[in-house]
Formats: structure tokens, C-alpha cells, sequence
């Protein structure tokens, strides 16, 4: 059985097996007429408001009661299609694929902020391998050795040239474009020839100075659904300055730099590839979820901005900016689902109209006391915010903080309100030491000051990153994804085998919201799959908690056959595998990344359901034996009418954590020896802290 749930004794189990588990019936067979019954319905009824059951032919019921009812069991396929581009050996696709094979299992998704930390469903890696036309790698290679021919041969720092980006991105998105109609997501592996010099990748234009950190890479994540890594740029290093948690592309064992160093054999690059490819599979394509989110047709965010009374700047502040990475992606049909519509709305209140501001800020500030050696050993003092004592203090006065910036109430969805704390003060202060702003599940804090920029704790191509803490763009968005949508940041993954979230910055540089290394905040399809995946895997994994909670009051009561009446049973089957069915489409429907139709049938799945429910409930209180709704839970029967999960509230359901540790982005800094600009001491990374 695939499905395990703490929930469930053994014994239950047992008798759940025994009740049934019949081994013949477990593989749903297709049902004849069935599909295209759903899918007419589908375009009769997209938000499913109807239940299909009742106009189902009878023929249709009838094929319906000729299988036991089982446990569904979930699994995503994802299709992953790599294309390996330049020398490699014509045997390479067979070998890379039976070890990718070997190391790749079934496994589920997890959530990184919920315990349990897995869901129900289960993915599995479908893979395809290809090797591309050479004319493609020679384009590849000639582009790039045109543009390191145009740039001035000598570089101060750097020994690596600088190439945009764009340049290979344009070549390789036009071969993605080629693929279009194939289902899946591309990998090209770029094994070219090396050229005269060294290179790597900017994001960005210009070029790195004292007081902006460019960071160079060879990985790019695309808008659609491919991803390309370069083996023969860098090697680039970016990753944690000194020490601290995180895996970084540094050194010769990193798979990012398997061409470079020393010559390896065949079989060892491929294994590396392996590896890499592992990677990405794990943290790009099968994202951890941050936190459990559910359907609503409605969402806000509200930006309210608390500031001095004279203070006027905006700068790196833009709300429009913000509003319009998100409304890119909704305009083009990425981020939301169904029927969901997303607003921004902005308020802003001064301290001296918003006393209880005031309030927050001198109730959470803490100091931290460091030794630094500049010239001889010296104590410093510096302030930082406490953003959980923040996030107690703004929730507690939401009421009043509402009035001070004439919030208007939303009457219903997911409103999230981002605070940002625009202070007038000279010296830097940041949240937790660390942070430009932070996601909480339930709302967003941000805080800026007149200081600048900092020196931060992470360093690429041997410098030192530094952060700009004025400009708030990139943190709000990386923000607001993790709290209205539960996506991981890029280097964040949950590891059930180490029973703990592993940080890993290997992917997040190019085109990513998330982390200290990229100068983007605009999306990529990573994010843009997960904020509506993790809805829809939300939603699943309640109606799986539902069905296995009543699978346990039936075995409690010795089967169906004993505890329905007689003329209930046919309904009963014929519902369950009705559910059954929609969920199975439901799961396919996302393996072909059609989100859309899996909600549909979600959706349609809730009417089947609420109708077992409601047999097995009436039945109980006709037995009276046990009292179901001690088992099940008061909100187990959802109103389902037009929607899903209106009755349950995953996040109120025992989360009470945060969102950040070194989570939330950006602006992690502590700082070390350089001392031109505001100076944080390091200390030791509060990730653990703060994410069970
Ligand atoms: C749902 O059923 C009602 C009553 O049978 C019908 O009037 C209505 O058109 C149906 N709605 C949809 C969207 O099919
Ligand atoms: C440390 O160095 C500063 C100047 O850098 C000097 O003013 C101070 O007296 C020194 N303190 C001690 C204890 O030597
Ligand atoms: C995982 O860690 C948590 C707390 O750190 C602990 O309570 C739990 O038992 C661990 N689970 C496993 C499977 O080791
Ligand atoms: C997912 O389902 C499992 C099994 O039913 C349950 O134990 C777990 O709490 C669910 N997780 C969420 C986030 O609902
Ligand atoms: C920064 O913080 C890390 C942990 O967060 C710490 O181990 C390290 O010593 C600090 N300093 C630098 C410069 O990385």
C-alpha cells in the first residue's frame, strides 16, 4: 500500500487490506464510455457545480459496480526529457539513463513548513534522452566565441569572461520552441568545446563594481518548461562566505563542475550528470511545498506601507513593480486556477497616525553584541527586529493598524497584507539580523532604513555579496510566493531522509525571485507550475485524508456489507469508484501539466465524495454505535458545492510556524571583515531554528 497515514493503526491497516485490497481489482481498468461521459461533462459544467453522478447512464453505473472499491493511490508522472548538446559519446544516453534510472525512486511530495512533512502523492520521473543535431552545438559554440571575442581581453578581478546570457538562451529556447507540443519538461546539457578563455554568465548588464555583486553562473531556467546548464562555462563558485548551512557550486565535487578539473573518465562525468540532473529533478521540477495553500477564488495583497511623516521616497519600493511580475505571469495563464482572480491593493499610514506601529518597531527591537578584530578586538553593538515578536504584535492590532491606514475589509479569499516599515533611521536594521522581509503564513513584514547597503554573508566569484537594503522588490516577491502560494524558495528542499530541509544555492542564480545571487525577480516556470501544483496538491491530499478517515469508520464497523443497507451498497460502490476514477484523472491531468482539468476534476470529485459521506454518516447514526463525527471531524463534510475545501483550513491545521529562517530571501547578511559599510557579525545560521 502506497498510502501511509499515521492516523491508521496497524490494525486498521490490517483490516483495510483484508476489507479491500483485492490484489485483481487494485489497477483501475478503464471503464468503457466513461471518459468521454467526463470529459462532455467538463465542457457542459467547467467548475463542476453539478453532480455527475446523477446523470451518469445506467449502463455507466452498472460498469461502475463491477469492481471492489480500493484505496486510491496517487502518483504524478513527470515527464523529463533531456538533450544532451556537443561531444558527447554516442552511448551516453543509454548509460546516463540507467544511472538516473538506479538512483530515482517514486517519492512524495513534501511540505517543508506542516508535520508531516509528506503528502499522499507520490511522483515519479519519466525520462527521455536525446542527443541534439550537431549543427546546434556548433551554433552554440561559435555564438559564444563571438561575444568573448568582442569583450576587452583584460578583466581586473575576474579571470572568467562575462557573456550575457541571452545569447545562448535565445539559440536554446528556439530549439525548446521546436518541441512545443511535447508534454514535459527540457533539460540541455551544453557539453561544447572549450574556448581560448574562460567564461561564465551575467544576468544582468554591466558589470560587477565595488558596491554591486554580479554574480556569474552557467545554469538558466526558462519561462517555459526548460532548463540548460552550460559544463563548459565557469567553473563558478557562489554559495556562503565563510561557513553556514548550504550546499554551493564550489570546488571540483560539485557536479556543476564536471568538465573542469581534472580529466575524468567517461563513466565519472556521466555519473556527475546523474547527479546534476538528480538535482534539478528534485528542487525544480518536484518542489517542496513551503506551506499547505488551498483554493480561493479571491486573492489580495495588500502592501501598507508605515512610515515617518516626511517620508516620501519610493524608491525601490515600487508596488507597480511588484504587482506587475505577478500580473505578467497571470495575464500569460501562469500562477492562478479556475475562476481565481488576484488584486493588489496599497495603503500607507505614518507612526504618528499609526501609534500601535510605533509600538511594534520599539517592542522588537533587540541588539546583538559582537567581537570583531579590526585593528585590535572591538565590541560591536547592532540592532535587529524580531520578527516574531513583530508578526505577534501586528496580528494582535490588525483591527487598529486597518483604521490608522483606512485598510478596506475584503469579504472574502486569501488576503495577505505585506507591512513594509519605511524607517527614518540612519543606521542599518534588518529582521532577525538577516532579512529584508519575511513570510509568515498569514502575512508578510518587510523593513527598510536610510542605510544603504551591507556587506552580506554570501560571497560569488571570490567576493563578497552586496546587498542592496533599500530595495525591497526582489524580497516582496520572493515573499509573497512563499506566503499566497507555498513556493519553496530555489534553494530550500524538505529531505525525508535527513529529516530536515537542506539548503542547496546550486539553483538559484539566473532566473529566480529567491536567494542572495540573482538580480531577477521575475518568474520562471518553476514557480509558476508550483503555485497552482500546490494548490491542487493540497486539495488532493485532503480528499485522500477524508477517504482514508472513512475507509477507517467503515473497517471499524466490519465493512460496508454490514454497516450500509442493502440497497445502499450499489450507490456506494459505484460512488467510491467514481471518486476513485476522478482522482486517477485528476493525477493524469497533471502529469500532462494540465492544471486546469485536474481542477475540474477535483472539483467533481468533491460531489462523490460528500455523497459517501453522507451514506456512511447516515448509516452511523442509524447503527448508532460509534459516533462518526468524533472520528472524522466536524469539518470532514465540506460544503462542496462550486468549490473546494470550504470547510477546512489546512493552515490553521497545527502550523503555527513561520515561513522563514533562512528561508525567506534575500538580505541575509552578516557580515564580516570589510567594514566600509554597516557591519553584522556572523553567527550561526538560524535555519534549524525555525523550520521544524
Ligand atoms: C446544473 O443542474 C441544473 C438543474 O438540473 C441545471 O438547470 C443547470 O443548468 C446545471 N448547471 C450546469 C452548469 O450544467
Ligand atoms: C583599539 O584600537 C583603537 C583604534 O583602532 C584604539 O583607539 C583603541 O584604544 C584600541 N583599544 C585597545 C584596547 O587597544
Ligand atoms: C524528525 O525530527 C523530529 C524533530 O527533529 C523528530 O521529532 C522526529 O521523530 C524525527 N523523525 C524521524 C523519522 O526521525
Ligand atoms: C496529507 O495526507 C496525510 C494522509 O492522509 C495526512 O496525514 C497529512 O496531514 C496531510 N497533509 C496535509 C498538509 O494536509
Ligand atoms: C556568516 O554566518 C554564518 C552562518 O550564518 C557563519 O557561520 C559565518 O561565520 C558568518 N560569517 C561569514 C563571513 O560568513
Amino acid at each position: 500500500m502506497s498510502i501511509s497515514s499515521t492516523s491508521i493503526t496497524t490494525t486498521t491497516v490490517l483490516l483495510l487490506i483484508l476489507l479491500f485490497l483485492n490484489p485483481h481489482t487494485a489497477k483501475t481498468l478503464p471503464i468503457l464510455g466513461l471518459d468521454s461521459f467526463l470529459t462532455s461533462q467538463s465542457h457542459l459544467d467547467p467548475k463542476a457545480t453539478n453532480d455527475s453522478f446523477l446523470s451518469l447512464s445506467s449502463s455507466l453505473k452498472k460498469s461502475l459496480f463491477s469492481s471492489t472499491p480500493t484505496i486510491p493511490s496517487l502518483q504524478i508522472s513527470i515527464p523529463l526529457h533531456i538533450k544532451l548538446v556537443g561531444s558527447f559519446p554516442s552511448n551516453s544516453h543509454t548509460l546516463l539513463s540507467s544511472l538516473i534510472s538506479n538512483t530515482l525512486f517514486s517519492d512524495n511530495f513534501n511540505i517543508i513548513g506542516f508535520n508531516p512533512h509528506h503528502l499522499s502523492i507520490k511522483h515519479s520521473l519519466h525520462l527521455d534522452i536525446s542527443h541534439s543535431s550537431p549543427s546546434l552545438s556548433s551554433l552554440l559554440f561559435d555564438t559564444i566565441k563571438s561575444q568573448i571575442d568582442q569583450t576587452p581581453s583584460t578583466l581586473l578581478r575576474s579571470t572568467l569572461h562575462s557573456v550575457l546570457y541571452s545569447v545562448v538562451d535565445r539559440i536554446v529556447k528556439e530549439d525548446f520552441d521546436k518541441e512545443k507540443g511535447v508534454n514535459g519538461v527540457y533539460v540541455y546539457l551544453l557539453n561544447l568545446n572549450s574556448q581560448e578563455r574562460g567564461y561564465a554568465y551575467k544576468y544582468g548588464t554591466g558589470d560587477s563594481s565595488l558596491s554591486f555583486t554580479k554574480c556569474l553562473g552557467s545554469v538558466w531556467t526558462g519561462k517555459d518548461r526548460y532548463i540548460w546548464i552550460d559544463l563548459a562555462a565557469g567553473p563558478v563558485d557562489y554559495g556562503p562566505a565563510l561557513s553556514g548551512d548550504g550546499v554551493l557550486p564550489r570546488g571540483d565535487f560539485h557536479p556543476l563542475a564536471a568538465l573542469h578539473g581534472r580529466p575524468k573518465s567517461q563513466k565519472t562525468l556521466l555519473a556527475d550528470l546523474a547527479s546534476l540532473v538528480w538535482s534539478a529533478y528534485q528542487v525544480l521540477l518536484v518542489p517542496s511545498l513551503r506551506i499547505p495553500v488551498t483554493y480561493e477564488n479571491l486573492l489580495v495583497v495588500q502592501f501598507i506601507r508605515v512610515h515617518g511623516a516626511e517620508n516620501k521616497d519610493m524608491s525601490g519600493l515600487d508596488w507597480k513593480s511588484v504587482e506587475r511580475t505577478f500580473m505578467d505571469e497571470v495575464s500569460n495563464g501562469g500562477l492562478l486556477l479556475g475562476d481565481q482572480s488576484f488584486k493588489f491593493r496599497t495603503y500607507d499610514a505614518s507612526f504618528e497616525e499609526c501609534s500601535v506601529c510605533s509600538y511594534a518597531i520599539s517592542r522588537s527591537v533587540n541588539s546583538y553584541t559582537s567581537r570583531f578584530l579590526f585593528e585590535n578586538y572591538t565590541l560591536i553593538v547592532s540592532e535587529y527586529l524580531d520578527s516574531k515578536r513583530l508578526h505577534q504584535i501586528l496580528s494582535d492590532a490588525q483591527d487598529e493598524i486597518k483604521k490608522a491606514a483606512n485598510v478596506l475589509d475584503e469579504e472574502f479569499g486569501r488576503v495577505i497584507p505585506v507591512y513594509v516599515f519605511d524607517l527614518d533611521l540612519n543606521k542599518l536594521m534588518l529582521l532577525d539580523r538577516y532579512h529584508q522581509s519575511v513570510a509568515f503564513k498569514d502575512m508578510v513584514i518587510a523593513v527598510r532604513t536610510k542605510s544603504t547597503q551591507t556587506v552580506s554573508d554570501y560571497s560569488c566569484n571570490g567576493r563578497h555579496v552586496i546587498t542592496q537594503t533599500r530595495e525591497l522588490v526582489k524580497p516582496l516577491v520572493g515573499s509573497i510566493l512563499q506566503s499566497m502560494w507555498g513556493v519553496a524558495p530555489t534553494h530550500l528542499l524538505w529531505s525525508p531522509r535527513h529529516n530536515s530541509t537542506l539548503v542547496d544555492y546550486t539553483w538559484s542564480i539566473g532566473q529566480t525571485p529567491f536567494g542572495p545571487f540573482s538580480e531577477t525577480s521575475s518568474l520562471s516556470f518553476v514557480q509558476k507550475d508550483a503555485a497552482r501544483r500546490n494548490v491542487l496538491l493540497t486539495s488532493l491530499n485532503y480528499t485522500i485524508t477524508r477517504v482514508l478517515d472513512v475507509f477507517e469508520v467503515i473497517a471499524a464497523h466490519g465493512g460496508y456489507q454490514y454497516l450500509l443497507r442493502k440497497g445502499q451498497h450499489a450507490e456506494f460502490v459505484q460512488r467510491w469508484n467514481l471518486l476513485k476514477y476522478k482522482l486517477e484523472k485528476a493525477v493524469s491531468a497533471m502529469s500532462h501539466y494540465d492544471f486546469e482539468m485536474a481542477l475540474y476534476f477535483i472539483r467533481s470529485s468533491d460531489h462523490d465524495e460528500y455523497a459517501i459521506h453522507s451514506l456512511v454518516y447516515l448509516s452511523i447514526t442509524r447503527v448508532g454505535s460509534l459516533s462518526f463525527t468524533t472520528i472524522v471531524g466536524a469539518d470532514a463534510l465540506p460544503g462542496v458545492v462550486g468549490g473546494i475545501e470550504e470547510g477546512t483550513n489546512p493552515v490553521d491545521m497545527g502550523f503555527n510556524g513561520q515561513l522563514e529562517g533562512r528561508t525567506s530571501n534575500e538580505g541575509e547578511q552578516n557580515m564580516s571583515e570589510a567594514s566600509e559599510f554597516e557591519t553584522l557579525e556572523a553567527s550561526p545560521s538560524p535555519l534549524e531554528q525555525f523550520l521544524e
